[in-house]
């Protein structure tokens, strides 16, 4: 027999079918419940209880601090795999054999082409302009340059938009960080690796051959698997419910991207840099910002630190940390601001508010460090956040188109004035 979880309200039950996950997480499906009680609604603020959503893709245990795309754990992709084998997993469900990785590859190259007059835009922005505002923008604009609408009914279309996408951002995400330096514009070079390509577009010299350095590669690489996707998250919910509308896929993903932009979600990682310079030209007094964080006071949070959904560790971070020692120890660099992350780090895991709470640093905490170490500009490192997770936007757009979701539209509970009658201006 099918299992029900009851409602009882005001002495009246109410059955509800529970819907089990391939990894035996259960819901409750109230799919029916205003119909069926005859108006009442869930009250969830933050969706900390909602799942919005059945999905393939990604694999999340908080508690466990386990992480999977599409089944594989993403120690074993951050590894093995390269980003377009696993964003090509991500979006198409399996991981492709080298026939498909080429041919996604190569169309993708063949879309890397950005219309000229885009540049015009990106001409139009003030050098000031923070980079996740004009990124959005010229995905959004893409819109322009590419308006015909994507039959989600033709396995064609979709692929076409998917790798239109994925062919266009590295060039605007390069061309972004460009303009804001005063360099000229590069092309980008088709026979170079989607990562290796990305990086010469952002950092050749018009005056110099650019040479790749594997380690930078490698680290990138890393860095893009580990954000291309995380099931539900505020970017991703918004990618999926702008869709839900049946807008395109790159409206889609330029409101996905202004979401990501806020401090508590992908711009941790420019917010944990700043504040470790910040706490660095203060002193350095580590102790001093531990004490400010933990002051209910002081609005001051430890950027970096804490996790909607880890709540033991994230599996991302762990990779990360790696990687970014590798990075600094191959690069011969000593930062005073990695001491600093070092010390924040130690102090707060043995700290009872921050062990009590379950806070732990999160990816965003040494994604920072490595971008640094790179010499990616601060703004930049959110703009570098959107691109890793740019196959996960698409796959979960893609999902919730195939699976023909209706469109998202919450209910509220009302909690303003009752009916009142206007009063003319005079008499206020
Ligand atoms: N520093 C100090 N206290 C914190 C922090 C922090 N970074 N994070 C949470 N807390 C406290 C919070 O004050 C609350 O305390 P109390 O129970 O005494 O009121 C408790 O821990 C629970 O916090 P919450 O805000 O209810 O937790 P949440 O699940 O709603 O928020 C979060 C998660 C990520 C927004 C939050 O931990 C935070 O603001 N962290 C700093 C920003 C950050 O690093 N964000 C990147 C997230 S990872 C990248 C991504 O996936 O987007």
């Amino acid at each position: 027999m099918a299992k029900t979880a009851t409602l009882e309200i005001e002495g009246k039950k109410y059955e509800f079918p529970l819907v089990e996950g391939t990894e035996n997480e259960v819901a409750i499906d109230i799919k029916n419940l205003r119909a069926s009680t005859n108006g009442y609604i869930t009250l969830d603020s933050g969706y900390k209880n909602t799942g919005s959503c059945e999905s393939a893709i990604t694999f999340l245990d908080g508690e466990q601090g386990i992480l999977r795309y599409r089944g594989y754990a993403i120690e074993e992709l951050a590894e093995k795999a390269d980003f377009l084998e696993v964003a090509y997993l991500l979006i198409f469900g399996e991981l492709p054999t080298k026939e498909q990785s080429d041919k996604f590859h190569n169309d993708i190259k063949k879309e890397s082409a950005v219309d000229e007059d885009v540049k015009k835009i990106l001409d139009a922005f003030p050098k000031a302009a923070h980079p996740m505002g004009v990124i959005s923008s010229l995905t959004s604009a893409l819109t322009a340059f590419n308006p015909s609408s994507v039959n989600v009914n033709s396995e064609e279309d979709m692929y076409k938009s998917v790798v239109r996408i994925l062919g266009k951002m590295p060039v605007l995400v390069a061309w972004t960080m460009r303009k804001k330096q005063g360099l000229p514009l590069d092309y980008g070079d088709n026979s170079l690796g989607y990562v290796e390509n990305l990086l010469k577009m952002m950092f050749s010299r018009p005056n110099s051959c650019y040479v790749q350095n594997p380690v930078l590669v490698n680290a990138m690489d890393k860095l893009l698997i580990l954000h291309a996707d995380h099931e539900q998250n505020c970017s991703t919910s918004t990618v999926r419910i702008v869709g839900s509308s049946h807008a395109g896929l790159f409206a889609s993903i330029s409101a996905g991207i202004s979401a990501l932009w806020g401090p508590l979600h992908g711009g941790a990682n420019q917010a944990v840099l700043e504040m470790l310079k910040a706490i660095e030209a203060d002193g350095g007094d580590t102790k001093k910002y531990m004490a400010k964080a933990k002051d209910k006071s002081d609005p001051f949070r430890l950027m970096g630190f804490g996790h909607r959904v880890y709540k033991n560790f994230d599996p991302r971070a762990r990779i990360i940390k790696k990687a970014a020692d590798q990075v600094l120890h191959d690069l011969g660099i000593e930062d005073p601001i990695l001491e600093i992350a070092k010390g924040l780090e130690k102090e707060a895991l043995e700290d009872q508010y921050f062990v009590d709470r379950k806070l732990y640093p999160n990816v965003d905490f040494y994604s920072g460090i490595i971008y640094r170490a790179m010499e990616i500009p601060v703004e930049m490192f959110t703009v570098m956040f959107a691109i890793g997770r740019l196959p996960g936007w698409i796959a979960q757009w893609r999902e919730m188109r195939l699976r023909k979701e209706p469109i998202g539209r919450p209910r509220q509970l009302y909690i303003g004035e009752t009916k009142r009658s206007f009063v003319p201006i005079e008499e206020r």
